[in-house]
């Protein structure tokens, strides 16, 4: 197997590195795919790669497809309409700037595109909603994917721990990584930890954007809650560890995390009370407990 790997590596050698490390931007939604592609570490790393591919991740755009049409909404309704200082009337009004109230965790990638990809999303959006398979597709070319966690995303403090390298896969141990473009291995103190997932899965309204939105805060509520009331479990422990599916990452559509959500106990008493002779209510009380036996809220959002 490591022969193998090698020789694949060999192959690699003699590709170009990746546009990661460039600092020309992404001119349109193909150009940013590319530059973010992931295809070369299925070779290598099949299983995550097709676990990955199945989880709401690798579609952050698309979503089940709430979150496009979601998206199509919030600058139909929201940026053109509701949102009056916004600036943006049309399409060709949009910018960056504009779509990262849902990019800075749907497509944190996109800080490294141009305007003109944040007008072509918002197109497909909005066409991809209107029923445009398409243009549907062209949004799930781009998403959260391994250069997002396993680089970009992995490192928090960078005062403490200095910045993300361009070369570099983050991991769990430091060393050599047979890959043209990411020749290092790297050892995260993030990656293992929940607040890795905390820095997209919300502690509440995301104040330093010009227009606050609030989607995801279960990362709050594992903090505030969950934490100091004893748990100890991570997410990953939950939602990649225990759930046996790795980076799928399953939540309440799949039966094997919606099974044990929620504990629910019920007491129920029958009896009567005498109102005036001969005249009997007969009366039940129930006693309905749940208690969440997630690491959070839940529903979330
Ligand atoms: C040519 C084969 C090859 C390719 C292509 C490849 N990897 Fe790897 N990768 C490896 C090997 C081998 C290791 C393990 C090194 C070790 O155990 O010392 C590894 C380790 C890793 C690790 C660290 C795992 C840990 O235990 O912490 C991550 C993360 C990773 N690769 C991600 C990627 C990503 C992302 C890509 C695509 C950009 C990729 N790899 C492409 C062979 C490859
Ligand atoms: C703080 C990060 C963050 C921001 C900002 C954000 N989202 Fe989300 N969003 C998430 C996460 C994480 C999930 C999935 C987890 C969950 O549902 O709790 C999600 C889930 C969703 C879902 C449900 C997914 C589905 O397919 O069922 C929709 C719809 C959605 N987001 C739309 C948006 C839109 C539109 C915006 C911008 C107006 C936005 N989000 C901004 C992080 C964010
Ligand atoms: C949403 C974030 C996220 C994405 C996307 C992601 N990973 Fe990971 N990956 C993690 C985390 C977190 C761990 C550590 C899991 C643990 O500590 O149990 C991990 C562990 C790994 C490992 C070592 C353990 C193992 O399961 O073999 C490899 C290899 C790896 N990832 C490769 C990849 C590749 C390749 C991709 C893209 C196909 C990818 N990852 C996408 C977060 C991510
Ligand atoms: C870069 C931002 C980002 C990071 C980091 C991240 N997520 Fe997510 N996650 C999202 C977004 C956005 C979605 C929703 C995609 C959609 O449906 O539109 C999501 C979806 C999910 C879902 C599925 C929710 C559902 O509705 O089915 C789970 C479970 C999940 N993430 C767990 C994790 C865990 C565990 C980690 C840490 C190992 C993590 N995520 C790291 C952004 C992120
Ligand atoms: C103790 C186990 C446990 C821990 C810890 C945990 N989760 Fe969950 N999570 C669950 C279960 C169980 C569900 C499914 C609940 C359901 O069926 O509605 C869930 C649901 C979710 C969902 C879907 C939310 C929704 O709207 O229904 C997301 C996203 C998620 N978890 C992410 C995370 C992240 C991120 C962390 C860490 C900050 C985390 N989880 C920690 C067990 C856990």
């Amino acid at each position: 197997m490591k022969a193998l790997r090698f020789g694949l590596a060999a192959i690699f050698a003699i590709l170009p590195p990746t546009a990661l490390a460039a600092e020309k931007k992404a001119d349109s939604i193909d150009e940013l795919a590319k530059m973010y592609d992931v295809s070369s570490c299925k070779e290598c790393h099949a299983g995550v790669f097709e676990e990955w591919a199945k989880s709401y991740h690798a579609k952050s755009l698309v979503g089940s497809p709430r979150t496009m049409a979601t998206i199509a909404t919030s600058i139909t309704d929201g940026l053109f309409k509701e949102y009056t200082y916004s600036g943006a009337k049309e399409v060709k009004d949009i910018t960056v700037e504009h779509l990262m109230v849902c990019a800075k965790c749907h497509l944190p990638q996109l800080k490294n595109a141009t305007d003109n990809v944040a007008r072509e999303i918002a197109q497909a959006a909005i066409d991809g909603a209107g029923g445009d398979a398409a243009a549907k597709e062209k949004l799930g070319l781009v998403g959260i994917n391994c250069l997002i966690c396993h680089n970009e995303k992995a490192i928090i403090h960078k005062w403490t721990d200095g910045k993300v390298e361009a070369n570099t896969i983050y991991g769990s141990k430091d060393g050599d990584h047979p890959h043209a473009s990411f020749t290092k291995l790297k050892k995260s103190q993030t990656l293992p930890e929940s607040i890795m997932c905390g820095q997209c899965h919300g502690l509440g309204p995301n104040f330093e954007l010009a227009e606050p939105t609030q989607c995801a805060t279960l990362y709050g509520s594992y903090l505030h809650n969950y934490v100091p009331s004893g748990g100890t479990e991570s997410c990953q422990d939950c939602h990649m560890r225990k759930a046996g599916t790795g980076h799928y990452m399953p939540a309440y559509r799949d039966p094997v995390m919606a099974k044990d959500a929620v504990a629910v106990e019920v007491d129920t008493r029958g009896y009567y009370f005498l109102a005036k002779a001969g005249d009997s209510i007969p009366t039940a009380v129930v006693t309905v407990k749940m208690t969440s036996q997630a690491g959070h809220r839940i529903p979330d959002g």
